[in-house]
């Protein structure tokens, strides 16, 4: 017992929790996810895995996506990024809902199925079913030679390396590393893209890890604003764009470490109904980054606040607007509006450990959770 209670702490590598442990690794997880892909100063990318199938994705008609869970949230990030730059029309679907709607797929469709374990049963039977009708299947999974990896022609890796905490995080955004480099990829064939744009963001994907370095330097920030709220009864998270899946993400993992009701909607959606439930006990996360729709989500700010709402905004470094109107404000540093996730889920991960921790939660196995989930 004494022998496996070292063991655990040596794998814990000197972090209180896998998750932690795991947070704190993505500047490496990312750049590994990166490694012998990108180039940028040569404006070279090459995924080895996708390298036959590449003319295909550029012709193809449309991208299905299947995933669960964060894995899904990680599908929707990648359908603003290829929509955006490769102009190739996406729709994302939860595995368990794809495999029981008699989906229409068309031959020369391309389906991407993300998954971490690459054993979630959900995702395998949405991966033979598109196989079935014909369709050309990619998969993004992190663990190499597991089922997923095996039942789709082709794919690219995460490298993330093991993730033991059951809230994913690592993971997350190698998936969102790795499904940006493919539709970089596809941009660049297809010619959506011009030659600098392409450079620009290659070179911008290498400064990720850094700037995520320099998000995991403010951990003691949120830690302090996750005592404040740590008894919070309901949580809600806003952000439009790419910044909408990130509040779905915010939600999900707060709700899973923390049993604290969290919802993820986007920013304009709350009037349209969940703007009844806030309240002076209500804490509103708002993604309110520099991007293009910042104007909108400092009105929609504005609403929560003139109901009483307390908001915690992630802004970009340097914003005085929001500072002034929000109760609290987290800073991450300006990147590439398409690149935005990398960044803006960091603070988020941290929030909700934080707060399961301050809740005396066993974090990296939450109740009724498991890491993979291989029955329907
Ligand atoms: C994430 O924090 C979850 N534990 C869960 O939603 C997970 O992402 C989902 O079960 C999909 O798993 P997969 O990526 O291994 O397929």
């Amino acid at each position: 017992q004494k022998v496996e209670l070292e063991l655990e702490a040596i794998e814990k590598g000197g972090f209180e929790h896998f998750m932690l442990k795991e947070i704190f690794e993505q500047p490496r997880s990312i750049a590994d996810s990166m490694r012998g892909r990108v180039r940028a100063d040569e404006g070279h990318l090459q995924l080895g895995g996708l390298r036959d199938y590449l003319d295909q994705l550029a012709a193809s008609k449309r991208i299905i996506i299947v995933g669960c869970g964060t894995s899904w949230h990680a599908g929707l990030v990648a359908e603003y990024i290829f929509e955006e730059l490769a102009r190739i029309p996406v729709e994302v679907e939860y595995a368990s809902e794809f495999r029981y709607r008699n989906p229409i797929i068309a031959e020369r469709d391309i389906v991407i199925a993300i998954s971490q374990s690459g054993e979630t049963a959900d995702t395998l039977a949405a991966i033979e079913l598109a196989k079935s009708k014909g369709a050309t299947i990619f998969g993004v999974c992190n663990v190499v030679g597991s089922s997923i990896a095996r039942a789709t022609h082709a794919g690219a890796y995460t490298h993330a390396g093991p993730e033991i905490g059951v809230a994913s995080t690592k993971a997350f955004t190698a998936q969102v590393t790795v499904l940006t480099l493919i539709a970089l990829e596809a941009a660049h064939k297809k010619g959506t893209i011009s030659d600098a744009v392409f450079r620009q963001l290659l070179a911008e994907m290498e400064q990720i890890p850094l700037l995520v370095d320099k998000v995991l330097q403010n951990a003691e920030k949120v830690k302090e604003i996750a005592y404040i709220f740590t008894y919070a009864r309901n949580f809600i998270y806003l952000g439009r764009g790419l910044n909408f899946p990130v509040a779905l993400e915010g939600a999900l993992k707060l709700k899973e470490i923390s049993y604290i009701h969290a919802e993820g909607y986007p920013a304009a959606e709350m009037k349209h109904g969940p703007i009844a439930l806030i309240d002076e006990d209500m804490p509103v996360v708002v993604i309110a980054t520099k991007d293009s729709s910042y104007e909108k989500v400092v009105s929609n700010i504005q609403e929560v606040k003139a109901r009483k709402g307390r908001v915690i905004a992630v802004v970009t470094e340097g914003d005085t607007q929001i500072r002034e109107m929000v109760d609290f404000v987290i800073e991450i540093p300006p990147i590439h509006d398409m690149l935005m996730p990398l960044i803006s889920v960091i603070p988020l991960q941290l929030l909700s450990y934080y707060i399961a921790v301050m809740r005396g939660r066993n974090v990296d196995q939450p109740r009724n959770l498991a890491k993979s989930v291989t029955v329907e």
